[in-house]
């Protein structure tokens, strides 16, 4: 039987790149059934509302969505329906593989590494406030529990994967408290849980400035939520940029996958996006509802392609002409 899933087109180049995605997992053979639905500027226009009922309650049915970016105003306007999402469906954990991709000329040809984001707490808690003009308060929220859920999820990943390291990046010189939870907790789960793989603690200042001189020596990042979200940028630097970098976010009894990337106004509706990240999105959804077959066929077709590095054929970030269909064709064609 089909596998349902919610499709959140979302905003910017979000429709054009959810178009080409479609479009290459039904020529790999994927068995799904799609309920798209309203969420993000568009739905606000459309439905009164930037996360509508309608969206909650259907990824509440069926468990399993693909994202397209959402905009988040800047310094004012509405909250981040990301942010809402991941909280809603306690989707704990975001998932970022960041590997060397065939084809794709970098400084580095031995990346390999997954960046864990803790997603729900932190310094995304959302809560500011004015003390007097002048001067602002943000709240960054630790719970022991949050911790030692994405810590345990870390390092049993790295045993099922069969990866030998976890690293925690913090600043618990400066952040004595927090950080100091979140350290105490990683050694905990990584007792109970990690047996077999190596655990490591940088500071995350020094963190950044290792990955970028060797990436290869990381294996699993296992970050605060902010921290995260920066990390995975960075990380995306090493291996060709945003367009090629995918995500889940996973949380216990539900999961939405979605690029790392935003919704790339500066690029929007000119059909030159490069849709890879939400294809590899959607390979790591297929792999977690059990059709690795047609996973498999998307991920040969996308490594082929690449491989063979024709301009006609890749988008513009990593060095080609191609327009975002024009992508998806060229991986089509390799099916
Ligand atoms: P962004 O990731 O949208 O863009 C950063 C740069 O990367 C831009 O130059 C863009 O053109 C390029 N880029 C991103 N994705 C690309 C793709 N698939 N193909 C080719 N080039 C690509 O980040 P930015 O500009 O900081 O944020 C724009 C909006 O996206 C903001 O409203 C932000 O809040 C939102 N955002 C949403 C996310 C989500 O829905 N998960 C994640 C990150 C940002």
């Amino acid at each position: 039987m089909a596998q349902t899933i919610c499709l959140i087109p979302g905003d910017g180049i979000g429709p054009a790149i959810t178009e080409a995605t479609k479009h290459v997992l039904a020529a790999a053979g994927a068995d799904l059934e799609w309920v798209e639905l309203p969420a993000g500027a568009a739905a606000a226009e459309k439905h009164g509302d930037v996360l509508p009922r309608q969206t909650i309650e259907a990824i509440e049915h069926h468990r399993i969505a693909l994202k397209g970016p959402l905009t988040t105003p800047i310094g004012k306007g509405f909250g981040s329906v990301n942010v809402r999402l991941r909280k809603t469906f306690n989707l704990y954990v975001a998932v970022r593989p960041v590997r060397s991709m065939p084809g794709i000329q970098t400084r580095y040809d031995d990346v390999e590494l997954v960046v864990m984001r803790e997603n729900t707490e932190g310094l995304y808690s959302g809560l500011e406030h004015q003390i007097i003009p002048g001067v602002i308060e943000t709240l960054r929220i630790t719970t022991q529990a949050g911790c030692e859920r994405i810590a345990k999820y870390a390092f049993k990943y790295a045993k099922e994967r069969g990866r030998r390291k976890v690293t925690l990046f913090h600043k618990a010189n400066i952040m004595k408290m927090a950080d100091g939870l979140f350290i105490e907790c990683a050694r905990r789960m990584h007792e109970q849980f990690g047996a077999g793989i190596e655990y490591e603690e940088l500071i995350i200042d020094n963190g950044c400035m290792q990955i970028v001189r060797d990436p290869s020596r990381f294996d699993v990042l296992l970050l605060e939520n902010f921290n995260g979200d920066v990390v995975s940028d960075l990380c995306a630097g090493l291996v060709g940029g945003l367009g090629v970098v995918p995500g889940a976010n996973i949380g216990d009894d539900c999961a939405i996958f979605e690029a790392v990337h935003g919704s790339a106004p500066d690029i929007a509706g000119q059909g030159i996006a490069n849709p890879l990240a939400l294809i590899m999105s959607a390979v790591m959804m297929l792999n977690h509802i059990g059709q690795t077959t047609p996973a498999e066929k998307i991920k040969q077709a996308y490594n082929a392609v690449l491989g063979d590095g024709k301009r006609e054929e890749l988008t513009r970030d990593i060095g080609g002409t191609a327009g975002t269909m024009e992508f998806a064709e060229a991986l089509t064609r390799r099916m």
